[in-house]
């Protein structure tokens, strides 16, 4: 029997308009109706593409309307989208939105109201666009151990490099390109500082792991200080492994340090120099990527439009489609479930145990002295007036992040990571994808 489903939309921009094409375009393949019976925007200016009475300046109209019971966020503004998630699933509503600072930042309380209310927040949009990540590590790794999952997971910082790289674009016109096409974030910070990454990584460290991590506590570094510069170099270096011929691609990764016997996971988004040889190296333009790599599964590779309208409407979509038989998210791993136990209670202050190899390049303002003052190194692998390859831990540049984003400071992984013991001088080799 198909249901209908009574819909009221917060936002009509990329996305939102991107679901509207698709319901119109879409309805003999859903299996049910869908009726958005009011949109919910913000500016009274702009000229509306369907008529305006659909249309309304007051969240309220849609919230306190009793035969609305699907409320889809999708606006630009995360403390508003917060405001009218909470009221929503409180109000006895399911709500499906693509907000990833919102719900990285409230997660945890969501699901608490989703629990208490009986309703269904569901966010497949909210990450990697048209990857179906989110239902995938929900469902489908519920009893395999997860040893990572990692990626290209922001569209705009990948075009922007794809650009550079491969057409000799300026970072500028690359960035202001993202923008057009609508795959940049309404302030571009949040797609080439690496928030939207992080974002992401955190919503999928919930469902792989069980764990609500705060996204402040996790090491982050964008493409935001990158200059042609940096791309040049790591296509003619050679790293410690002998790997070469590098890109630079921003990846996001979680991933369990030390297999089984260790309590402790590893979180980050930094820059990392990716040679021929890794799945993530023809992962080009907008496209985003995720590589899961488990127990018995080995490695798998998602790849898809992590932005735009269409693909991410898709998203919304199908998080529209599940809601016919009342789908939700579980979070079986956080429910104090054998994952939950093996990983403990502080699983994520690892990086204190991560020796990475890094390179690090600085603007002339700065000497190699200051950098050295401020940033320790454990070794010193080359180095020359603008840059330094050497090793640190990735808890030195956690600490030291400030110092590296007011000076303008591009730092990039380009080599192996290795797991430092904590109790033994030893340090194995760690290999997250
Ligand atoms: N663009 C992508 O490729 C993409 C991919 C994945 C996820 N997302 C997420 O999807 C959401 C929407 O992104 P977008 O690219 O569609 O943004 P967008 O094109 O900038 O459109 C934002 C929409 O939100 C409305 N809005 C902003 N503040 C509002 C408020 N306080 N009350 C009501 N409406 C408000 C705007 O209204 P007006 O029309 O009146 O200005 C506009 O319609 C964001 O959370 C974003 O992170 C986007």
């Amino acid at each position: 029997m198909k249901k209908t489903l009574k819909i009221g939309l917060f936002g009509f921009g990329c996305v939102g308009k991107g679901l509207y094409d698709i319901l119109q375009n879409n309805t003999e393949n859903t299996g049910f109706e869908a009726q958005i019976l009011k949109i919910c925007v913000k500016d009274k200016s702009k000229k509306r593409k369907i008529d305006s009475s659909f249309f309304t300046f007051d969240k309220n109209e849609i919230l306190d309307n009793s035969e609305i019971n699907l409320v889809i966020e999708l606006i630009s503004d995360a403390d508003e989208a917060y405001q009218i998630v909470k009221k929503a699933l409180l109000s006895g509503k399911n709500v499906v939105t693509a907000n990833k600072k919102m719900l990285a930042l409230h997660l945890e309380e969501l699901v608490k109201i989703q629990k208490e209310t009986g309703t269904s927040l569901l966010y497949e949009a909210a990450t990697c666009g048209s990857i179906p990540i989110v239902r995938t590590l929900a469902e489908y790794y519920d009893n395999e151990l997860l040893y990572s999952v990692s990626g290209i997971f922001n569209g705009s910082s990948n075009y922007i490099l794809s650009k550079i790289a491969n057409e000799n674009l300026t970072y500028n016109v690359a960035l202001k390109q993202a923008q057009e096409l609508g795959f940049a974030e309404a302030d571009p910070a949040l797609d080439v500082a690496g928030f939207d990454a992080n974002y992401k990584l955190c919503l999928l460290a919930a469902q792989a792991y069980g764990i609500f991590v705060n996204p402040d506590e996790v090491l982050r570094i964008g493409i935001n200080n990158l200059k042609k510069e940096d791309i040049d170099f790591a296509a003619t270096y050679t790293n410690t492994k002998g790997q070469k011929d590098f890109k630079v691609k921003l990846v996001a990764n979680i991933s369990r340090i030390g297999k089984t016997e260790d309590n402790q996971l590893l979180l980050y988004v930094l820059p990392t120099f990716i040679d021929a040889e890794n799945r993530l190296y023809n992962v080009e333009n907008e496209n985003n990527a995720v590589l899961v790599k488990a127990a018995f599964s080995d490695k798998q590779t998602f790849i898809g439009k992590g932005a735009g309208g269409h693909p991410t409407g898709s998203a919304v979509l199908s998080d529209i489609s599940a809601l016919r038989y009342e789908y939700q998210y579980e979070y079986r791993k956080t429910d104090g479930n054998k994952e939950k136990e093996t990983l403990g209670k502080t699983p994520i202050s690892s990086t204190k145990n991560a020796l990475a190899e890094i390179y690090l390049r600085f603007p002339n303002d700065l000497s190699k002295k200051e950098i050295l003052q401020n940033l320790d190194f454990k070794e010193v692998l080359t180095e020359n007036e603008n840059h330094i390859i050497g090793k640190t831990l990735l808890a030195e540049l956690f600490e030291k992040r400030n110092f590296i984003e007011e000076n303008k400071i591009f730092v990039a992984l380009s080599g192996e990571v290795k797991v430092v013991k904590q109790d033994s001088k030893a340090s194995a080799a760690y290999e997250a994808y």
